[in-house]
């Protein structure tokens, strides 16, 4: 069965075609990264007016790479939320257009439950055969963009939040951090990238553990790089803050040149994995998880990988701990791959939407929107 997906939550657009909820035919993604940069950040009106540039011919692009006709597309799955309401519409839109028009189900997807779901897809270059859907129980840290949570998977499609970032998203504060030290958006690549080489123990920055709850806090971290920097700062620089995404010209701020800047994006890629992993772990422990997943465009961090897979050997030193698993790195990020492969599972439930769906830019998971 093929299925459309259509993701338009933010600042990419994107279609995908997926046969069978698994194996991914197409998956075409127009960024707006260059246009957001010169912001430091996305900014709503000028993403809206992209998405509607952008979706006709990356659905076309879609379903022409996946080698199909309009007409062999089964059902067409979209997201619904959250996210900008502007951006969101444009898919919505779409895809209840293309329902109409081929006479097809229309399904209603949560993009961050679209995001767990990566975890199902097969990667690409397989040959169609053999994946190993995740072990459940599971526990998945779900960190993008404006989400962090971790959640217990104990059947496909159920969620319970065991905790949650009572701030800021990881993924925001890699992009604030990066903001502040002058690096480009998204800031979670930028942070990375300049880490390579430095020294992750030069810079001692809070990692707030909140008791022993599964929560996360990561306001502190940023003040708290913000009074690291200040002493590099150019006398000059007229700004304290850096302006943000609200002002219409993003100028980065000026600093010396002696500015340790992979040690300090080091040190503060390693705040950040470190509280991430540490709270994972207990919360597979709690729950006596078969699988730990990573959801999310922060998944793609290369460091926070890594650091799950240490913290999981050293957590069961007899090897029988839980499998550490994330998606393709391609289906971290935004994508409309893991849109159409939780489309066709919803399908599979007996699960569609009716022609009157709307937009849900707030839409927690776990909270299914019943069937019109
Ligand atoms: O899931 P996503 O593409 O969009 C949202 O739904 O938010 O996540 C975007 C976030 C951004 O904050 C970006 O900085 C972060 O994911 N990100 C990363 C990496 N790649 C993307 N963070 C850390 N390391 C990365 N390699
Ligand atoms: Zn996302």
């Amino acid at each position: 069965m093929n299925v459309l997906g259509i993701e338009t939550s933010c600042d990419e657009t994107a279609a995908a075609v997926v046969v069978d909820g698994t194996w991914v035919r197409s998956n075409v993604i127009s960024s707006q990264v260059a246009l957001h940069q010169a912001h430091g950040g996305v900014v709503p009106e000028l993403a809206a007016r992209g998405q509607v540039q952008a979706i006709i011919p990356v659905i076309r692009a879609a379903v022409e790479a996946a080698g199909i006709a309009n007409e062999d597309i089964d059902a067409i799955a979209f997201t619904q939320g959250p996210g900008l309401a502007g951006s969101l519409l444009v898919g919505v839109n779409a895809a209840k257009a293309l329902a109409m028009s081929l006479r097809r189900p229309l399904i209603a997807v949560n993009h961050l439950e679209a995001h767990v779901h990566a975890n199902w897809l097969a990667p690409p270059g397989g040959d169609d055969t053999g994946i190993d859907p995740p072990a459940l129980p599971a526990v998945c840290l779900l960190v993008s963009g404006g989400h962090t949570e971790l959640l217990h998977i104990d059947e496909p499609g159920r969620y319970e939040v065991l905790g949650r970032t009572i701030d800021d998203a990881a993924g925001e504060a890699f992009d604030k951090g990066a903001r502040l030290l002058g690096l480009e958006y998204p800031g979670g690549p930028a942070i990375q990238r300049a880490a390579a080489g430095g020294d992750r123990a030069r810079f001692q920055f809070p990692r707030a553990a909140l008791g022993q709850s599964l929560d996360f806090s990561f306001s502190g971290l940023k003040t708290s790089l913000l009074r690291t920097v200040e002493p590099y700062r150019m006398p000059d620089d007229g700004e304290r803050f850096p302006s943000t995404a609200l002002f219409p010209e993003h100028r980065p701020p000026r600093y010396r040149d002696d500015l340790p800047l992979a040690d300090l994006a080091a040190s503060y890629q390693d705040a950040i994995v470190d509280v991430l992993s540490t709270k994972t772990v207990q919360a597979a422990h709690q729950i006596r998880a078969r699988s730990i997943l990573i959801a999310g465009g922060v998944a793609a961090n290369r460091e926070l990988r890594d650091a799950l897979r240490r913290c999981v050997t050293e957590a069961w030193r007899g090897g029988d701990g839980p499998a550490v698993r994330w998606p393709d790195l391609g289906y971290c990020t935004d994508n409309a791959a893991m849109v159409a492969g939780l489309g066709f599972d919803l399908l599979q439930r007996g699960i569609r939407s009716g022609l009157d769906a709307d937009a849900l830019p707030r839409f927690p998971i776990g909270t299914r929107v019943p069937p019109a």
